[in-house]
């Protein structure tokens, strides 16, 4: 699970602690970030510190967590501002991370679910992927190239014995959802989902094979508009400020 320290990445370590896994590694890019999450289940929560823009850190990684079948790629960061005329640098820097970093940790993480006798590979994405909402910057950009990933991926790896899943969460009550509140207040007007409702609604998608996964009130309607009309659903996201 990278991004485990905070948010829907550590409600969803908690969950599938809750419904008895053997053992999980939480990733995260600080080691003290990971002490209180460790702490709660001593035994079997395996902290890594991975930053996933590192290949390095994700090679170490690998020879860290040899027998891994299950990989979130939750970690994800958004960067305000309109794509216009915002630092190109902060725009490169949500693409490494968001897009780059779910690559790499797939290219590294096959192999070992594959020997490992298969397994599962989730890609937390965000309805973001299906309109480019103009407030926050590469964000939405980056989640549709990690959409057509996920289904890249999916074609590669069901045949190696891996399920691909994709994840669009709506609107959930974290860190990153206050921040990107303060550059597209639109976004508000859709109630938020608690990080805990989300986890246990994609561990359930999970367990039903689910390829898309809709964790919440808001994905989900999104989700049916998208399937019948992917132009409305443009208007209502890049409409947004
Ligand atoms: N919240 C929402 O409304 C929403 C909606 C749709 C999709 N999502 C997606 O859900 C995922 C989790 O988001 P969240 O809302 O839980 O965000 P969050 O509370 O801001 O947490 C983001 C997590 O990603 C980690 N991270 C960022 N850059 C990283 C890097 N280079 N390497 C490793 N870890 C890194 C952060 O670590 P640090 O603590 O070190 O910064 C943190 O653990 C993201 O992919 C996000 O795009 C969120």
């Amino acid at each position: 699970m990278t991004g485990a320290n905070r948010g829907i990445g550590r409600a969803l370590l908690a969950e599938c602690l809750a419904r008895d896994a053997a053992r999980a590694y939480a990733a995260a890019r600080r080691s003290e970030a990971l002490e209180p999450v460790t702490a709660a289940d001593p035994e079997r929560v395996v902290p890594l510190v991975l930053d996933v823009t590192s290949p390095q850190a994700i090679s170490a990684a690998v020879q860290a967590a040899p027998d891994v079948t299950v990989l979130v790629n939750n970690a994800g960061v958004v960067n305000l501002g309109h794509l216009i005329d915002m630092e190109l640098d902060a725009v490169e820097n949500v693409i490494r991370t968001n897009v780059l970093g779910p690559l790499r940790m797939v290219r590294a993480f096959a192999p070992v679910t594959e020997h490992n006798g298969g397994g599962a590979i989730v890609n937390v994405i965000s309805i973001g992927a299906f309109g480019g909402t103009p407030g926050v910057g590469g964000y939405p950009a980056s989640k549709a190239a990690l959409n057509l990933m996920t289904q890249a991926f999916r074609e590669d790896l069901v045949p190696r014995g891996i399920t691909v899943h994709g994840v669009f969460p709506g609107p959930v009550e974290t860190d990153m959802l206050a921040q990107a509140l303060s550059s597209a207040p639109d976004l508000g007007t859709y109630p938020p989902t608690t990080p805990q409702e989300v986890a246990r609604a994609i561990l359930d998608g999970l367990e039903r094979g689910d390829p898309e996964i809709f964790p919440d009130p808001i994905s989900r309607e999104i989700g049916e508009i998208w399937a019948r009309d992917p132009k409305d659903v443009e208007r209502r996201l890049t409409q947004m400020r």
